[in-house]
């Protein structure tokens, strides 16, 4: 029995984990899931947007599987979602993004996977007010944090058999801060030398996707960057609704899609659980659940295939739980 820490989420997070647990069970793997919630919705009760409980469990557990959550734009608190990969060190967040057939899109070939740096950069938040009219954000990177993200996209080339790793970065205008995160990514792709090693500016990098992503597999790139970069990815493969993630700590792993909370869709059984269901998949490769793995990609895939139980966003006229009852029936 795998215990497991489930966070739903809010807007369209409830929708798509519902969907997503009665897949997990279908696949017949014995799961016992730690239910908590974090978020906007949890602040009358807890007193703040992230509980304790929520990192407890999830420091307890290792695992766990996390829906969308709103972050109030321009005030409010703090983003939960990035106060989760910082309390948790969650420094690598990995972002596989492949055509399955039956999704439009303009190529039918890509498999690349993301490696965005998590805890530094702009987003680690730090900003401030310079009198009424201006405003400053600080960018960091250091050396450490540039170090394990770089070495863990390497790790991850050599594990996952892939063949190439781009850094991408802004080094020739940010000459400190993405110039360190460049040559640290150099250093450590000497010690590699059966992975092909490359570097790209951010802006190429986003013509080149947009043109020949084929020629791309493991991209690294820091904490902005990759966020941008990885929806670029994910509208190549059919879109947010598609696109799986993972957020890696030390010894912890938190599952979770790119997507948002959509807040367009909420409520309606609408979105796509395609994203979601994905980040079960790679869920059950980590748990070493690997047949339950394969059997519920290869039941998302076939359903995407036919094309008659797909969301709106690929198409199709299906509810967010009637695509989830034709995986479960794919699995039968
Ligand atoms: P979003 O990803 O929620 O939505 C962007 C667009 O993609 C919308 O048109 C939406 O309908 C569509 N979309 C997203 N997921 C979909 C799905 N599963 N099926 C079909 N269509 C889907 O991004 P947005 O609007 O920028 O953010 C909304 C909220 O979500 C914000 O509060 C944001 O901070 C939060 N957010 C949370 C994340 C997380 O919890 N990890 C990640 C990204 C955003």
């Amino acid at each position: 029995m795998h215990m497991i820490t489930l966070i739903p989420g809010d807007g369209i997070g409830p929708e798509v984990t519902e969907a997503t647990r009665r897949v997990i069970e279908a696949t017949g793997v014995a799961i016992a899931w730690d239910e908590l919630n974090a978020g906007a919705g949890v602040i009358p009760e807890c007193g703040t947007p992230l509980p304790a409980a929520v990192l407890e469990s999830i420091r307890k557990n290792r695992v766990a599987l996390k829906g969308p959550i709103t972050t109030p734009v321009g005030t409010g608190f703090r983003s939960v979602n990035v106060s989760l990969r910082k309390e948790l060190d969650l420094y690598a967040n990995v972002r596989p993004c492949k055509t399955y057939a039956g999704i439009p899109s303009r190529y039918t070939d890509i498999d690349l996977v993301i490696v965005r740096e998590n805890t530094e950069d702009l987003y680690a938040g730090i900003e401030h007010m310079v009198g009424d009219d201006a405003a400053e954000s600080i960018k960091i990177i250091t050396r450490k944090g540039s170090e394990r993200i770089v070495r863990y996209s390497f790790e991850y080339a050599v594990r996952e058999k892939r063949r190439k790793v781009t850094v991408v970065h802004k080094a020739n205008i940010m000459k400190c801060t993405d110039g360190l995160f460049l040559s640290v990514a150099r250093a450590v792709a000497a010690e590699y030398p059966a992975i092909e090693f490359e570097d790209m500016l951010v802006d190429a990098m986003c013509m080149k996707l947009v043109q020949t992503p084929t020629q791309y597999d493991v991209l690294v790139l820091p904490n902005l960057y990759g966020d941008i970069v990885s929806d670029l990815c994910s509208g190549l493969v059919g879109g947010l609704g598609v696109a799986p993630g993972v957020n890696i700590g030390k010894g912890l792993a938190l599952f979770e899609p790119v997507h948002g909370s959509a807040p367009d869709l909420a409520g309606k059984n609408m979105a796509n659980p395609t994203a979601m269901l994905l980040s079960a998949v790679l869920m059950l490769r980590h748990i070493h659940e690997s047949t339950a793995a394969d059997r519920l990609e290869a039941a998302i895939a076939a359903v995407l295939k036919e094309g008659k139980d797909v969301t709106s966003d690929l198409g199709g006229r299906a509810s967010t739980s009637r695509y989830a009852d034709a995986v479960i029936a794919k699995m039968k």
